[in-house]
């Protein structure tokens, strides 16, 4: 298209109808965070901005208020703010939290979960996903407590942007300085996570199952799978971010709890369905663990030794109780509820086969055994299927897959 009146292209707006809480802390770096308000607001997205304390005494907060074009909050403490908007609300508000600049001591309270200020009680509060972009002194960034405070943060799922190597406030020069306002959306806008639809699913039960299951042989050994869980976390993450009352049953995983999720652990099959069963009613239920099909009939209370001369070993393993099969039966006590395949070949006919003989709303088949999906990826391409209809995801990051399920699981419960 060209001619007299026609424009450039406009620029891409990575960030279009993001909801974002600035949550800024108290370095010499604040100045560059009005930048950032400006470049994210170009990049769509909607922001509001708290202040800590120290933060106000580098800048005012009628300057974040006149390029966020919205009220800044600094305290907790103020009536009128809350009245408009309470502060447990501002951290439901946001889809995403981005503290710039997070000084030593933000990032040591938020790794210590404090609440004694309003940036810190809006962080343990929001179950929105967390970016902190770090600012200060490259001693007190390499310092091991302030390195074991990100480690701690980056445990929990955290996001961490810079800092960035070079020229510091003091004449020294190191990393801790403030990542650039373009590369802080840039890397806001690789994030795999779209913006939620925070509340399709208020106050909805979902009670969801994830991970291996263990099934003891001894006090040393036991039989297990290679589920890593990513998939029945990410679930998790996702249904807790759009307002659901999460409950994740977890066998052995090494993932952090998402926020706003109440985890139970088990370790067996028998122990998952226990504490699944425990938790009914709920409204859906997601059965991704992979739980064990046989456990040993035995656990020997001691450990199990080699038989001199024998070369063999012959384990005799039982049947475990079906969970998802036992839980569908239970009609009374649930409105939706979910399987999951894996299946090697003839996805289809084997994936219906479950639905039906296990009476489930919805199945979602993985294929596995092929390159860039399964148990131990971050990737993952299914298939799902209910009684007259079916809708491929393609593949793509288990946590874009959640939200895509979720959306199919919301919308079955609705039909
Ligand atoms: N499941 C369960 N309890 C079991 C076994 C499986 O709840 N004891 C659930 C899983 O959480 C998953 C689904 O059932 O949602 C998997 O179905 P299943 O028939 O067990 O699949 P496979 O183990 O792959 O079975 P098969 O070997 O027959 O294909």
């Amino acid at each position: 298209m060209t001619g007299p009146h026609s424009h450039a292209q406009a620029p891409a707006r990575p960030l279009e109808g993001r909801k974002l809480l600035l949550c800024v802390g108290g370095g010499i770096a604040a100045y560059k965070s009005l930048e950032l308000v400006r470049r994210l607001r170009d990049a769509g997205a909607r922001v509001q901005v708290a202040m800590t304390e120290g933060a106000q005494q580098f800048v005012t907060p009628l300057s974040f208020q006149a390029l966020s074009g919205q009220p800044v909050r600094t305290t907790l403490w103020d009536g009128a703010a809350e009245q408009a908007m309470g502060h447990i609300e501002l951290a439901r508000w946001a889809d995403r939290v981005v503290i710039a600049p997070a000084t030593a001591d933000l990032l040591a309270r938020l790794a210590n979960g404090h609440a004694d200020d309003l940036v810190t009680t809006l962080c343990l509060a929001t179950t929105a996903p967390v970016t902190v972009c770090p600012a200060m002194n490259h001693r007190m960034w390499l310092h091991p407590a302030t390195q074991a405070n990100l480690a701690l943060l980056r445990g929990r799922g955290v996001q961490v942007i810079g800092p960035e190597d070079g020229p510091l406030a003091e004449g020294e020069s190191g990393p801790g300085r403030l990542s650039e306002p373009d590369a802080i959306v840039a890397a806001l806008a690789a994030d795999p996570v779209p913006a939620a639809a925070p509340d399709r699913l208020n106050g909805v039960r979902v009670l969801i199952s994830a991970g291996p299951t263990y099934e003891d042989l001894d006090p040393v050994r036991y039989v297990g799978n290679r589920s890593s869980g990513k998939m029945g976390y990410a679930l998790a993450a996702a249904a807790a971010r759009r307002g659901a009352q999460v409950v994740l049953v977890s066998g052995p995983v090494q993932i952090a709890t998402p926020p706003g999720v109440r985890r139970i652990d088990v370790r067996s099959a028998a122990q998952m369905r226990e504490a699944v069963l425990a938790e009914l009613p709920a409204d859906i239920y997601i059965g991704a663990a992979a739980v064990a099909d046989y456990t040993p009939q035995q656990v020997s209370p001691q450990k199990l030794k080699k038989t001199p001369g024998s070369h063999t070993l012959v384990l005799e393993l039982v049947r475990t109780a079906d969970i998802l099969a036992e839980v569908a039966a239970q009609e009374d006590a649930l409105k939706l509820v979910v399987g999951f395949a894996a299946e090697t070949h003839d996805v289809e006919k084997y994936a219906r086969g479950k639905l039906v003989d296990k009476h489930l709303d919805l199945i979602i088949a993985n294929q596995v055994g092929i390159a860039g999906g399964g148990f131990e990826s971050d990737q993952n391409a299914a298939t799902a299927y209910w009684a007259d209809g079916q809708r491929d995801f393609p593949g793509t990051a288990k946590t874009q897959l959640a939200e895509q399920l979720l959306d199919l699981i919301t919308e079955r419960l609705d039909a």
